[in-house]
């Protein structure tokens, strides 16, 4: 049994107990399951075998190094957002051809950066920015290999947050714009138009936008090509979602199945950008619970399991018998997870050994000083004690990389288990690594 799973009590991960881990660690503690990741990529690339495809994994996702060189070791690419994700995933050993750049707001630098390697594409997103890209290549004396992001005006039916294919937002060129911009930049020296690229949002669990937007890429690619600009291959980004609360979702195979009778028409090159689908089952923060406040029932400590009854005594969603709210508060928050705050996101949470004291309902929240600072509320739990540790799970995907150093607190350590064992993929920050920035 591969990733994280229960044996009796206890919560493992690819068979090593988490309660060991996290002993030893210290928490918060991102831990990520090599063995996960592998199948969920290969997954993926089996779904879309019987097409010529490559995967660019998003490195915006987890760009952890261990995690980067993984996916590199498993045959991936990359996706780079930033001149620092093109470094780090130059610094995992991808080739520069193997990295796509994408991002809305790339600076001149940075585009100096990816036109001086070399990268497989850059993906554009306005005229402005193909213009930019031509000055620096023709100024270079070369001629760069770019992707025009395409704003499909999709609804992807996902958090308006992480929607990016309605014309409403920033990203990329209104597909009714493409032909005219693809027919101006094909007579620009410095660049050469290989590919169209769309990516309309993430956790998408209706495949019927994702297979709306291949549609009208394919429909654009037949437009310009009938143009004469020469496609090599199409971009239909990432987005496919996962199940954060155990309900089933699509996965790879059922993806493939809705999309590739329609791009294969295209004869193109498929490149696909999946973050969250490969990393955030494969990954968990674990926490502890450093206190436990009832308010609101006018008793005060931590009472024992003789003062609740059961959750099924009580129905099912009652609190803790006298108390209004029951908070459990851990030694994680905003600052490590930030997903729950910022986008309502569910993530269940689970004791590393449950024990056998009554279900209570509970309000998970983090030390920070922010009412927003909940991790889960109204949760049923067996009623938390302070010291215990507990996982916060499908968390490997836009976890760690958008922690925060908020309060001054410290980024939490990673680690990696792999073959019956784990590694520190990401030491803890210390305080002192923190104030070498500051004189
Ligand atoms: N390609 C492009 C151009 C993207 O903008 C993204 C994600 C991806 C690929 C990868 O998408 P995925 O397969 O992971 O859905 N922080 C948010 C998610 C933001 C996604 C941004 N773009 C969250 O925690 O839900």
């Amino acid at each position: 049994m591969i990733g994280f799973h229960r044996d009796g009590a206890t919560l493992l991960c690819d068979g090593v107990p988490l309660d060991r881990i996290a002993s030893a660690e210290g928490t918060p503690l991102y831990v990520y399951s090599a063995a996960t990741i592998a199948a969920r990529y290969q997954a993926i690339d089996a779904a879309f075998a019987g097409c010529p495809h490559s995967i660019h994994y998003a490195l915006k996702a987890n760009s952890t190094l261990a995690i980067a060189r993984l996916l590199r070791a498993l045959g991936s690419n990359a996706d780079a957002n930033s001149s620092g994700e093109i470094d780090v995933a130059m610094r995992a050993g991808f080739a520069p051809h193997q990295i796509v750049f994408t991002g809305v707001g790339k600076t001149s630098a940075e585009l100096e950066h990816a036109i001086t390697l070399g990268v497989r594409s850059i993906n554009v997103e306005s005229p402005g920015e193909i213009a930019r890209v031509n000055a620096i290549s023709t100024t270079r004396g070369t001629r760069t290999k770019i992707a025009i992001r395409v704003n499909p005006d999709v609804d992807a039916r996902t958090h308006p947050h992480i929607s990016t294919g309605l014309k409403a937002n920033k990203f990329g060129i209104p597909i009714a714009d493409v032909p005219d911009v693809c027919r101006h930049a094909q007579f620009m020296d410095g660049v050469q138009i290989v590919g169209l690229h769309a990516h309309i949002g993430s956790q998408i669990t209706d495949l019927t936008p994702l297979a709306n937007a291949a549609r009208a890429l394919v429909a654009l690619a037949r437009e310009v090509g009938s143009a004469g600009v020469r496609i090599e291959h199409l971009d239909v980004g990432g987005g496919l979602g996962v199940s954060y609360d155990g309900k089933p979702v699509p996965g790879a195979a059922e993806y493939a199945a809705a999309v590739l009778p329609i791009l294969r028409e295209s004869g193109l090159t498929i490149v696909l950008e999946p973050g969250r689908h490969i990393i955030a089952p494969a990954g968990a923060l674990l926490t502890r619970v450093v206190d436990v406040k009832e308010v609101g029932g006018g008793r005060f400590g931590v009472g024992d399991a003789a003062d609740v009854r059961s959750a099924a005594e009580v129905g099912g969603s009652e609190r803790a018998q006298g108390a209004e709210r029951l908070f459990v508060v851990m030694d994680a928050g905003m600052t490590e997870l930030i997903r729950p705050m910022l986008y309502h996101a569910f993530h269940r949470i689970e004791p590393l050994v449950k024990s056998d004291a009554p279900l209570v309902s509970c309000d998970v929240v983090g030390p920070l000083c922010e009412s927003s600072d909940t991790l889960g509320k109204d949760r049923m739990l067996p009623r938390p004690q302070v010291g215990e540790f507990y996982a916060v799970l499908d968390t490997g995907a836009y976890g760690s990389v958008m922690a925060s150093n908020y309060n001054r607190r410290l980024l939490p350590a990673e680690v990696l288990v792999e073959n019956g064992t784990w590694r520190v993929i990401r030491r803890r920050q210390t305080l002192d690594d923190l104030l070498a920035l500051e004189p």
